[in-house]
């Protein structure tokens, strides 16, 4: 039995030990702002490691998804398609730009955006003439939607696709990185994320001048003028040259923490394998996700106990455990909004009803992670 009187976490920052290394350059330099060296490397090391030309680093995830919404056109009264079984910040921006969106299930063998609810939802938009002005896909835990079904439902309807990979960095869709493949692609290197700048997101495009654009916009679309000129609105999203630094030293350890991430979820999956009921968070043969948090679902009356019930155990062992997301279709901020089921039925609601995140940080120990294993078993067979 392990003697730990810490709480074993979720997931928290990992450092690589040179961040400081670069945080240091940006004092040197005297570029503490928004702009500077560090970002400049931030930004060629995201577009590098995703094989795009181009990147924005910004102030969030959040401010990225902004940011390509705005790009897209979306304004007051327009509609926006969005996966329901994601964090609210895939889709309050939509909000900030006044338009509406429609909820879109999971499906069983990804977790992510059903194929079958989308081609519903299209075909109903149709009728009523008013399609979308932009589909968001979220690669939900790390891992990747069916892309191929998406993708080619978003070009018959001729509605852009933005992948939220907020939580996906490193993962793969037949070897393409998530978030490449569709018009505009988003990360967050918020603190729980897979690395991260303590807060800041970046943007990829198919289109490397809209990054370009990106950037003018997120610098208040200050227009190059020898007085301040501005046209049209803009937003205060550039990410500052000291927090630019710690995401240079993350993007080098980046590979390492998918395998760690990858040799957790297949540690819990050998270890949780003979529990009845448990299935762990299924994977796509032509993708590979970063596993960013290890996730599974149980039967609740062949338990006998909700994932409330099990993570309030948990706790109680020392162990931090988390619910799956909540959908948004049953979010009171979202009372109003429409929903469109998988074929299987509500997906997504039945996820929220039956999961858990396991403790997934890479600085876990093999001894800790048995442990979970151990209280976990215990816990769902007794
Ligand atoms: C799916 C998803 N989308 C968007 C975001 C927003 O990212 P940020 O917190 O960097 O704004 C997050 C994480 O926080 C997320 O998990």
């Amino acid at each position: 039995m392990l003697k730990t009187k810490k709480m074993i976490p979720l997931a928290v920052p990992h450092m690589s030990g040179m961040e400081e290394k670069y945080i240091q350059k940006a004092f040197q330099e005297n570029w503490i702002a928004p702009l500077g060296s560090n970002v400049d490397g931030f930004e060629a090391s995201i577009a590098s490691y995703n094989h795009v030309s181009e990147s924005a680093v910004v102030s969030s995830g959040t401010a990225a998804i902004h940011l390509a919404l705005q790009l897209l056109g979306v304004g007051a009264g327009d509609t926006v398609f969005c996966s329901t079984f994601t964090f609210v910040a895939s889709i309050n921006p939509a909000l900030y730009l006044g338009a509406k969106p429609v909820f879109i299930d999971s499906e069983q063998e990804t977790w992510c955006m059903s194929p079958f609810a989308l081609k519903t939802a299209l075909e109903d938009a149709r009728k009523k003439n008013q399609l979308p002005k932009a589909i968001i896909v979220v690669h939900i835990y790390g891992q990747s939607a069916k892309m191929d079904e998406i993708i080619a439902l978003a070009k018959e309807y001729g509605v852009p696709v933005v992948e939220d990979a907020a939580e996906s960095l490193g993962g793969t869709y037949r070897n393409a990185p998530l978030g490449t493949l569709g018009d505009f692609g988003i990360f967050s290197f918020n603190g729980n994320k897979i690395i991260t700048t303590s807060g800041g997101g970046a943007l990829v495009a198919k289109q490397p001048e809209k990054i370009a654009e990106a950037r003018f916009l997120a610098s208040q679309s200050k227009e190059d003028a020898p007085y301040y000129l501005h046209h049209q609105v803009g937003y205060n999203y550039r990410l500052s040259n000291v927090l630019a630094g710690i995401g240079i030293a993350q993007m080098d350890v980046l590979n390492d923490r998918v395998a760690k991430k990858q040799e957790i979820f297949a540690t819990y999956e050998k270890g949780l394998a003979d529990v009845p009921s448990v299935v762990m968070m299924p994977e796509l043969d032509v993708a590979k996700g970063n596993r960013w948090l290890s996730t599974m679902t149980f039967c609740v009356d062949t338990v006998g106990k909700t994932p409330e019930d099990v993570m309030e155990l948990l706790k109680a062992r020392g162990i931090d455990s988390r619910l799956l997301w909540k959908p948004m279709h049953h979010q009171p901020l979202f009372q109003d909004a429409l929903f469109y089921a998988d074929g299987a039925g509500d997906v997504a609601t039945k996820l929220y009803e039956t999961g858990l995140c396991l403790p997934s940080s890479t600085q876990m120990t093999q001894e800790e992670q048995e442990y979970v294993i151990d209280t976990v078993k215990e816990i769902l067979i007794k």
